[in-house]
């Protein structure tokens, strides 16, 4: 299940422009909660977080994936958010990532808990899909009504993505990364 040739560089599963981007707001020492693990945990690892937990539902893919971390705390959970218990204190994390199953309910979990601090940052990925499907718009709408400062990576408009697939070009270029930033 585990592609050795990923392990050699792992990498979070979004398109180039949100890997680069991503990695323009790591710093050291940040507190990360992230929902949906995989080879984005272990390349978490490398910037040194001062705790970083990766909640996942696939128990196969979390066994396999669980030899390769080793500072993350993995937690294998049936389901998420639902029956997940807060234990963490309001505002610990710099950053969460949203990229495993039931998305919206993960935003609605971590907003109504108040988990991120004043000047953290939520990833949302594939918000592309907020030209299709109703949770993604809901999604999109509740972090921009909370004043969130919203950057697309690719940062591309429903002309540009219509544009490109006439030009023929590959589905994975369309995909599109949010990094929803709180402004104090
Ligand atoms: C969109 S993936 C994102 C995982 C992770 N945040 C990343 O960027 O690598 C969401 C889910 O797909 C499953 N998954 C991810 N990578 C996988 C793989 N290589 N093989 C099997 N399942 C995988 C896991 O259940 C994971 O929670």
């Amino acid at each position: 299940m585990i592609e050795k040739e990923l392990l050699e560089n792992p990498s979070p599963w979004m398109n180039d422009y949100a890997v680069a981007y991503y990695e323009s707001i790591m710093r050291p020492a940040m507190r990360i909660l992230e929902w949906g693990a995989g080879y984005s945990t272990i390349w978490l690892e490398k910037f040194d977080p001062a705790y970083l937990v990766s909640i996942e539902h696939n128990k196969d893919w979390a066994d396999a994936l669980e030899p390769y971390l080793t500072t993350t705390d993995l937690r294998k959970v049936d389901t998420y958010p639902k029956n997940f218990v807060n234990e963490w204190e309001e505002q610990s994390f710099d950053l969460i990532i949203i990229d495993g199953i039931d998305r919206l309910q993960c935003l609605y979990w971590v907003l109504e808990h108040n988990l991120l601090a004043q000047d953290g940052i939520i990833v949302y990925d594939d918000m592309h899909r907020k030209w299709s499907q109703q949770d993604y718009i809901d999604a999109w709408e509740v972090l921009e009504d909370e004043d969130f400062k919203m950057v697309m990576q690719p940062n591309s408009t429903l002309e540009d993505r219509l544009a490109a697939s006439l030009d023929g070009n590959k589905l994975e270029d369309k995909d599109i990364t949010l990094f929803a930033h709180r402004v104090k």
